[in-house]
């Protein structure tokens, strides 16, 4: 095999005429390491990521040889195997392969098709220019991990790094050398089903974890020539969170003001990280549509942030500028590579109209050259002009896929994603049980497990819940199970999800027939665990929902469960926020675990039964109701807060329901607990550029060992914009046995004191700032000092 690559290389070499010279091989030997990627301050000053001056000259001698359709070519990204997102397939792909029209290829992988493809492109083609391979691989490749927005509950920045990085190791192994993630959208409207794929709503968080996933996938310094690597692809740029009514696709409009403080510190953050490519989002941004929006491609990430990689377009983004109302084809791909575009996924746009474009003078040689020369270089930096294949064979991918250390990290990786919602009188964990009820649409279901963008991963190898109270019970707990209902009853939604890859399982036997079935297995039990939630496919994409209560008949199965008399322990099974007010006051416990990978069951069960004491934290807020959406913790106050002194009536507050959420950002409970302290700060006044410390003591007041997610929030008590009323600047994971204590400092640097003002100038301003910290955003102490001129 080496000698096939070795072979492969002096070919290239020759036919580019750089054999001796400066091939990309010898000039690695000798380049200097890259710098370390800094990690990111949530400071505006532009990172300027060195040039290399080696893969610029390499690709110049190449572009040199490149006929104008060849150039064309590489901005083409096509769609071969399957489809999960369009309707359009690419046409005629081996045949445009080889024609020198095909840079890119997304939706397939195993070594063997990985090297048919990339075979066609370098033994079969003019210039033998080697393709990148991309997938969507979310969270994990073949293993398995929880959703993104439960990896984000873990708050664990080293289990998300190390997630990512397991999936590079088997997605590369798999053929693959580009991935698309991390998504950092930053997401207040659970309505909107992909709020799943990202990390919740908070921007110092959402920065942290981009920068961990980045790591994870490009591996810590950055050099994507290691085999176990893959690029990273930001996405989607930008604000795609934000929009209107949550649903899918929508438009988004928001002052300058709140995108700089509150919606792009993850990109920025990922930017700064060194990944790899971005990719533009479907929606218009203040009525130009992301695709088309130079301020955004261009001007923001280019010139303020100094992004080095390239820019792909999302699925068939190029054409649906004309529904957007953009013009015609011809229009739109002179718009989207003069905003700053540099490939087209499947569009085929570039291709059809570049050239004539350029004939009539609506786009440059220059454009087109630079966005050509983008997308060699990132070849250029995956290796691809040494080793096309990146050292894939088959050997290697079985070795690697889903190996023993591999679902032993997703075991643990899942135990740390999950947050306990409810415990009345410790319900849970579960002690002397024998006789356990285990019911819900969701407790024998193991393809739902991994939930929706599961990779190349098998539903069938994941482990049931059912299945891991089984397993971790073992035989001393005697287990009963009914499904008790359908997840959903709605046909319509039926039929939609199943004709994209649903898999419902749906049971034809009448509603009250099942309720009946179950409250017979609860009757004969000591305890019932009911899994209810969402299905797979009712999260993710084009999986807005209106109403995000149980779906169908759940929540009449858990009244009569309650109805029983017995214990009713609620797992939640779902992909985002969803309102649950009678669940909270009627339910004995509640375990939120999200869809948790191939080994949930297992994971659930270590909860359930003790093995493993819970400590996730909601990085998305719990409505009460629909209504009060979008809601989020780091909001601002009003003129007229709740707790004035106006006559009641004239309040920011609903007439019907109190403005707080069911469960605030950053809550989740333990089988023990923890009593903070009162914060204090180093210094009562500091003066600008000046940094603090702020210390707490947390106590483990209860009777297990645990693990607690420590939070520090700042409020800017006064300022020349209004500002939230607490914003996190920092949060420390700490495991404490039972009765110990431990003092946490939290350093706020003078960065953490600024925010973008209304002439988009990074600012700190004199004032108080009240320092907050405790164990979620509702239940903190305060303090506070002031910033002096
Ligand atoms: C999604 C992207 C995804 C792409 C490729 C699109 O529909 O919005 O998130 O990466 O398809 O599958």
């Amino acid at each position: 095999m080496k000698h096939r690559q070795s072979l492969f290389r002096a070919a290239l070499l020759l036919a580019l005429g750089l054999a001796g010279t400066n091939a990309q091989a010898q000039v690695r030997a000798k380049a200097p390491a890259k710098p370390k990627a800094k990690p990111a301050a949530p400071a505006p000053t532009p990172g300027s990521p060195a040039v290399d001056p080696q893969m610029q000259q390499f690709v110049t001698s190449l572009m040199q040889k490149m006929t104008l359709e060849e150039k064309i070519g590489q901005l083409n990204l096509v769609s071969v195997g399957f489809d999960v997102t369009g309707p359009v397939v690419s046409q005629n792909v081996d045949a445009n392969i080889k024609k020198g029209l095909v840079g890119a290829v997304l939706n397939t992988f195993t070594p063997v098709a990985a090297r048919k493809l990339q075979q066609q492109a370098i033994q079969d083609t003019r210039l033998h220019i080697p393709l990148i391979l991309g997938y969507d691989v979310i969270h994990g490749h073949r293993t398995i991990f929880p959703i993104p927005l439960g990896l984000a509950a873990s708050w664990d920045l080293d289990a998300m790094e190390r997630s990512a990085r397991i999936a590079a190791a088997e997605a590369s192994a798999d053929g693959l050398n580009w991935v698309y993630s991390p998504m950092v959208d930053i997401a207040r409207d659970p309505r909107w089903g992909r709020v799943a794929e990202g990390a919740g709503e908070d921007p110092y968080l959402g920065s942290r974890i981009a920068e961990a996933m980045v790591r994870g996938f490009q591996g810590p310094t950055n050099d994507m020539t290691k085999p176990e690597t893959v690029m990273a692809c930001l996405k989607h740029f930008a604000l795609y969170g934000a929009a209107e009514a949550g649903r899918d696709y929508n438009t988004t409009d928001m002052s300058r003001q709140r995108m700089y403080n509150e919606y792009l510190p993850p990109y920025r953050a990922a930017v700064r990280a060194g990944v790899g490519s971005v990719m533009a989002s479907f929606n218009d941004i203040n009525g130009i549509p992301a695709t088309a929006n130079k301020w955004l491609l261009t001007d923001l990430l280019r010139k303020q942030w100094s992004f080095q990689g390239f820019v792909s377009t999302d699925y068939t983004g190029i054409p649906e500028l004309t529904a957007h109302g953009m013009g015609d084809e011809k229009k739109v791909s002179e718009l989207a590579l003069n905003a700053g575009v540099d490939m087209d996924m499947v569009g085929e746009v570039f291709l059809r109209q570049l050239a004539t474009n350029l004939k009539e003078g609506t786009v440059t040689q220059a454009a087109i050259d630079q966005a050509c020369r983008r997308v060699l270089e990132a070849k250029y930096k995956l290796g691809l002009f040494t080793d096309p294949y990146r050292g894939v064979t088959e050997e290697r991918a079985k070795a690697t896929e889903m190996k023993p250390a591999y679902i032993a990290d997703a075991r643990d990786i899942t135990r740390r994603t999950l947050v306990l919602l409810k415990n009345d009188k410790q319900t849970l964990p579960l002690k002397n049980t024998v006789n356990v009820a285990v019911v819900g649409p969701l407790a024998d279901r193991s393809r739902d497990m991994i939930g929706n963008w599961s990779g190349a991963g098998d539903g069938k190898q994941a482990i049931s819940i059912l299945q891991g109270i089984k397993n971790v019970g073992g035989a001393g707990v005697h287990v009963t199970y009914a499904q008790g209902a359908n997840v959903t009853d709605d046909q319509q939604m039926i039929q939609r999800l199943n004709a994209h890859g649903g898999e419902l399982n749906i049971d034809t036997r009448s509603a009250e027939t099942m309720i009946a079935e179950a409250v017979q297995a609860a009757q004969g039990s000591d305890v019932v665990v009911a899994v209810v939630g969402e299905s797979q496919g009712m999260t993710g994409e084009a999986a807005s929902r209106a109403d995000i209560g149980l779906p169908g008949r759940q929540l009449d199965l858990l009244k009569a469960l309650k109805a029983t008399g017995k214990p009713l322990v609620v797992v939640l099974v779902n992909g985002r926020p969803l309102t649950l007010p009678w669940e909270d006051q009627h339910a004995d416990a509640i375990l939120e675990t999200w869809f948790g990978g191939t080994q949930a069951g297992n994971a659930v069960a270590d909860a359930l039964f003790g093995v493993y004491n819970p400590s996730g934290k909601l990085t998305m807020t719990f409505p009460r109701a629909v209504g009060q959406i979008p809601i989020y913790y780091n909001h601002k106050s009003t003129g007229r807060p709740y707790a004035g002194v106006l006559l009641d009536k004239y309040k920011s507050r609903y007439l019907d329901i109190p403005n707080d959420p069911l469960y605030p950002f950053g809550y989740g409970l333990s089988y023990t607990t923890f009593t903070y302290g009162k914060p204090t700060v180093s210094q009562a006044s500091i003066s600008p550029g000046q940094d603090l410390e702020v210390t707490v003591t947390v106590q483990n007041t209860g009777q297990y060992d645990g693990t607690e997610i420590a939070q520090c929030y700042l409020r800017d008590m006064v300022g020349s914009s209004t500002r939230p009323v607490q914003e996190l600047k920092g949060f420390q994971k700490i495991t404490l046995k039972k009765g110990e204590s431990r003092q946490l400092t939290f350093h706020l640097a003078a960065n953490d004191l600024k925010f973008y003002n209304d002439n988009l100038q990074f600012v700190s301003e004199p004032g108080e700032f009240q320092v907050m910290t405790g164990g979620n955003s509702r239940d903190v102490q305060m303090t506070s000092f002031t910033l002096t001129k």
